[in-house]
């Protein structure tokens, strides 16, 4: 499968966060927790240059806690001050001030010396689409936040978000593309539902999950789904339509059907927390 997604809208896009990013002091990341590395753009990395980077391992509520610590570890080892977080939950979100914190002990330090006091420092939000940007600003910033109003030199129609005494949040978020240059890539970004289903094969899709599951997590659909595993994926995608009742005319398996159902099934974290992407042990 060969996912081609480039939207013409990123290039304008790409142009407006770098003027942003000149006015922000920490970058905060978002990636997805079960594909950390597909949901990452690796341009960013230039783009932020010499600021602060925050990354946030996030939808961890439906990744493999193992695999996300290991992540974590990884990424700590690049340069990143990196948190597993679940966006949904505000509890989980505390430990991101304290992280915004020490990304900017420098900044903090040198205003100190300065005679300056208590100038929040402003962060900005940056992620593919999809990976719960705005969700984790509606629950980091809450109700309680006033906005500051607009501020010269921020792009018109921006505004901060004062989080709290330290820290400023920019309310829009910086919209990064994926990198679609690896077909493996644009395969586990529609696996976990971050490409519209029409551009994507949902059988061709299904057999892609039903070989890695019966690889990487051998017993969960035999568990889930009441199927013999030791098959072939097409067979094995056959049963799980025969046994959820995915039956078209002529009595035949819809197995566009079942493919539907079964990557559903996974997208929702009903098959469990499931990491596909997993670190490479010589690079840890
Ligand atoms: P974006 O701004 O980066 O494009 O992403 P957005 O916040 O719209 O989030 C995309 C989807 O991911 C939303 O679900 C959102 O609720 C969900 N999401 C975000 N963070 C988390 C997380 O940490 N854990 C889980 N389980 N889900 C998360 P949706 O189905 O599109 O909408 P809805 O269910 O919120 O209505």
């Amino acid at each position: 499968m060969n996912l081609q997604w480039y939207p013409g809208h990123m290039t304008k896009a790409k142009r407006a966060m770098q003027e942003d990013i000149r006015l922000i002091d920490v970058v905060i990341e978002l990636v997805d927790a079960r594909i950390p590395v597909s949901s990452k753009n690796p341009d960013i990395e230039r783009m932020v240059n010499n600021k602060s980077r925050i990354l946030l391992l996030n939808k961890s509520d439906m990744a493999d806690p193992e695999f996300t610590s290991h992540w974590i570890s990884y990424y700590e080892k690049k340069g990143y001050l990196a948190l597993a977080v679940n966006a949904r939950k505000k509890n989980d979100l505390k430990q991101v001030n304290v992280k915004i914190q020490e990304a900017c002990k420098a900044k903090i330090e040198r205003d100190r010396k300065r005679g300056i006091k208590n100038r929040p420092v402003r962060a900005m939000i940056v992620g593919i689409p999809n990976v719960g940007k705005s969700t984790f600003i509606n629950s980091f910033a809450g109700k309680a936040c006033a906005k500051t109003g607009n501020r010269p030199g921020v792009t018109r129609g921006r505004q901060w978000i004062r989080l709290n005494r330290q820290v400023e949040l920019l309310d829009t978020p910086g919209i990064l593309w994926p990198k679609f240059e690896d077909p493996v890539v644009g395969q586990h970004l529609a696996l976990i539902g971050s490409i519209k289903d029409e551009l994507v094969q949902s059988v061709e899709l299904a057999l892609l999950l039903i070989e890695f599951l019966t690889k990487n997590c051998p017993g969960i659909l035999q568990e889930k789904y009441l199927i013999e595993e030791a098959a072939e994926p097409a067979d094995i995608l056959r049963q799980l339509a025969e046994n959820r009742g995915c039956i078209q005319k002529g009595n035949e398996p819809d197995y566009e059907k079942a493919a539907f159902l079964l990557l559903d099934d996974f997208r929702n974290a009903r098959l469990g927390r499931i990491t596909i992407e997993k670190p490479i042990e010589d690079e840890e």
